[in-house]
């Protein structure tokens, strides 16, 4: 793991990375209870952070955390922004350190660190995800929590075992999404994406790729899918903030071609990234 580019922010202030510490009695140590984003900054300047500070609010609002005001999130963010150029921009909330009173010392740090390199073409194991909603919702479901271990755990297994990253599929059987990123596939020329009610992440790549997709006449199916018929799709393809869209080339033993539809995708998410940025 790269460190960050320069000074952490830490509750609004600066301060250089060996200083940027919080307590080891913050439950969002000890419990991940606490809430995140991840955003790129292209040029300095930060894809849709007014989407990842709506979905920041969701995810803490759920958690009972209250957060600072957004214009001041926005600003730290955007200075990290800028001291990165292109990279990632991380924004953690602790839920402070009293589990009866969620937020009560909650540390709110900021930093900025390179893109990690990544494979052009992924390859992914499916990996079983019992732990996943799936259909099913309680308390967090939707909000982007702190508590990632299983997820980092089933990439940790899947590259392992020789692949890139892992490919979750629930306990209905249900394709659901990866680890750290949301999944597609093409039938026909028609995009498949499991639905957000099966309570996979409300993913920012994901709802900039299916803008693109409409605004290029591609047709949309979101459901619940079962793991043949994605194995049975003419190209597969991931969808994250750190990955954009990219193409998968591999599903177990199971090869897929970088498709047309999936180039097209690529295109206008890029021309996409291109003029909201220069806005
Ligand atoms: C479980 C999960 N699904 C999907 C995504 C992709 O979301 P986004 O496009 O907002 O980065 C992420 C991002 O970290 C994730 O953790």
């Amino acid at each position: 793991m790269s460190g960050p580019i320069g000074d952490v922010i830490l509750d609004g202030t600066a301060v250089p990375a060996e200083a940027a510490v919080i307590s080891v009695f913050d439950i969002g140590f000890q419990r991940g209870y606490g809430c995140f984003e991840a955003m790129r900054s292209y040029d300095g300047r930060i894809f849709r952070l007014e989407e990842h500070l709506r979905r920041l609010a969701g995810s803490a609002e759920r958690m009972g955390i209250p957060l600072p005001d957004r214009a001041d999130l926005a600003r730290w963010c955007l200075d990290r922004a800028e001291a990165a150029g292109d990279g990632v921009v991380r924004l953690l909330v602790s839920g402070g350190t009293d589990l009866n009173t969620p937020g009560f010392e909650s540390r709110v740090v900021v930093f900025a660190e390179q893109v990690a390199d990544l494979p052009e073409v992924l390859s992914v194991q499916v990996r079983p995800a019992p732990w996943h909603p799936d259909g099913r919702s309680s308390e967090l479901t939707g909000a982007k929590t702190l508590s990632y271990g299983p997820n980092v755990a089933a990439g940790m297994a899947a590259r392992r075992e020789g692949f890139d990253d892992a490919l979750l599929v629930g306990r209905s059987g249900a394709v659901l999404e990866g680890p750290t990123y949301s999944v597609a596939w093409v039938v026909d020329g028609t995009v498949n994406t499991p639905a957000l009610d099966l309570g996979v992440l409300p993913s920012i790549t994901r709802n900039a790729a299916l803008e693109v997709a409409a605004a290029s006449s591609i047709p949309v199916r979101e459901g619940s899918f079962p793991l043949d018929v994605v194995l049975a799709a003419d190209e597969v393809l991931a969808m994250s903030t750190l990955r954009e869209i990219r193409p998968i080339g591999r599903v177990d033993g199971r090869v897929f071609p970088v498709g047309s539809v999936t180039q097209e995708l690529m295109a206008g998410f890029r021309e996409l990234v291109t003029n909201e940025i220069a806005a």
